[in-house]
């Protein structure tokens, strides 16, 4: 990887609604020396949020963990993004919207994938959102939280339901 020693890799994806932040958030990375990917639509085209993130959230996992890649998905709300991202088998996407949840993704959920809503964030705002996600660092002491997170990936848990809930449904 070219770039100073602590750079990293970065994709970067938005649909229609966050090309301008997806656009500034790319300039910010590459500013800081970071390798970074992009993906989505340009000017005056339309997207579906799925297409970039299903883009992003593998090639986040494809390089992880070997060099702590990371991506950020934009949309208007940065909702459908999250929804879609975390849907990648291993992939731990966060939707954040201020500097308490952008650190907290990071030092509790190691958050690979920051999720942001261009509609509703300031730009500037949301490049300090990045930096803070970026400045954090993952707080081992939570992982059988995230291995719990991974353990609901597997098909054995269709299906299954505590006696509680299904007690719950019975009634
Ligand atoms: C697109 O209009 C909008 O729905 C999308 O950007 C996003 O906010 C969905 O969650």
């Amino acid at each position: 990887m070219s770039g100073h020693p602590g750079a990293r890799a970065f994709f970067v994806g938005s649909d229609h609604a966050g090309i301008s932040l997806r656009r500034a958030v790319v300039a910010h990375l590459e500013a800081a020396g970071h390798v970074v990917g992009e993906f989505g639509p340009g000017d005056g085209e339309r997207s579906d949020y799925p297409d970039a993130a299903r883009e992003v959230a593998l090639a986040v996992r494809r390089a992880a963990p070997a060099d702590r890649a990371g991506g950020i998905l934009i949309c208007g709300t940065g909702i459908g993004m999250s929804i879609a991202a975390n849907k990648v088998t291993g992939i731990r996407a966060a939707l954040v919207h201020d500097p308490v949840t952008a650190r907290l993704a990071a030092e509790h959920n190691d958050a690979r994938v920051l999720c942001l809503g261009a509609r509703l964030l300031a730009e500037d705002y949301a490049l300090g959102l990045v930096d803070v996600w970026l400045a954090a660092s993952f707080e081992t002491r939570h992982q059988g939280r995230l291995d719990k997170v991974a353990d609901l990936e597997s098909a054995a848990h269709i299906g299954d339901i505590s006696r509680s809930g299904a007690e719950l449904i019975e009634r």
